[in-house]
């Protein structure tokens, strides 16, 4: 079977102290296979656990997700060779302590020859303008660098299927049109999530995750204003909502404390 799909999924978590547990997804049914899918909604709504359950990092608590014929619960390997994962904040992937040595171990399986391995290593590299700091601490590189750096060492291996969360949050106007490139120009079916409509607008389809459910899945026009829509209402009147009036919080010297912690580090 072709594409991904979710048979009414619902993702529950325990919570400490609590007798119910708590609701992530809630009857979740898609069949995923165009070639370029978002996934938008407010923070918290359910995006990343969403993609999670594409690769096997999230199990449904009822239902099933298929990879290509593949049960995410049951084969993980299997799906996690096809679905590669890009990470929001890269350094929760990123395990060695360069780039280079980050992709070459990306690449370990699939290439035996260590020389062929450093060649197809610097390829990738360089497709991503970071050939020049492949030897450089991957704490000392900027954070859109290790982002970039993330997305390479998962394109390396090649997988069918690429599910990024969030991949543009760090980056520049020029890496971002360098991401927005080269997602175009991929042969893997992309499956991300993201903030950025501009980049919601890139895809086939995209679906709205709203408090755990898909509450708008069509073309990025429809779905960007179906999520516009949805934004407003849940905005406080005054900006951020502390809970209390702000001369309060200043007043009762909390706002002191907290300064007197940050001059003392
Ligand atoms: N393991 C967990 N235990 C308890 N709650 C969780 C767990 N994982 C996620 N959540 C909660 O589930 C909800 C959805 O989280 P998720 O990370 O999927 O949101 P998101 O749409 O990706 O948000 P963002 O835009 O901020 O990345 C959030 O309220 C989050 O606090
Ligand atoms: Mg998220």
């Amino acid at each position: 079977m072709s594409g991904i799909v979710l048979d009414r999924v619902s993702v529950r978590v325990p919570v400490d102290g609590s007798p119910a547990p708590k609701t992530l997804l809630q009857m979740v049914s898609l069949s995923l296979t165009e070639r370029r899918i978002g996934v938008i909604g407010a923070n918290g709504s359910g995006k990343s656990t969403l993609l999670r359950l594409l690769n096997g990092l999230v199990a449904p608590s009822d239902g099933s997700v298929m990879v290509h014929g593949a049960d995410t619960a049951r084969a993980v390997r299997e799906v996690r060779r096809r679905v590669g994962f890009v990470f929001t904040d890269p350094l929760s992937q990123l395990v060695m302590p360069t780039g280079r040595e980050d992709v070459e171990l990306s690449l370990r399986r699939s290439i035996r020859n260590a020389a062929e391995r450093r060649a197809h290593a610097e390829a990738v590299l360089d497709r991503f303008g970071l050939l020049p700091l492949a030897d450089q601490s991957i704490y000392e590189l900027s954070g859109g660098e290790r982002q970039l750096l993330a997305l390479a060492a998962v394109l390396a291996v090649d997988p069918e299927v690429l599910v990024l969360d969030e991949p543009s949050t760090l980056l520049d106007l020029r890496n971002r049109e360098l991401l927005r490139r080269t997602l175009a120009g991929l042969r893997q079916q992309v499956i991300l999530s993201t903030h950025d409509l501009e980049l919601a607008m890139d895809m086939d389809r995209v679906l709205v995750v709203d408090a755990g459910q898909v509450v708008f899945d069509g073309g990025p026009a429809a779905a960007v204003a179906h999520y516009r829509q949805l934004s407003p209402a849940s905005l406080p009147t005054a900006g951020i909502n502390l809970g209390r009036p702000a001369d309060e919080l200043a007043g009762d010297g909390l706002a002191r404390a907290r300064q007197d912690r940050l001059d003392k580090r």
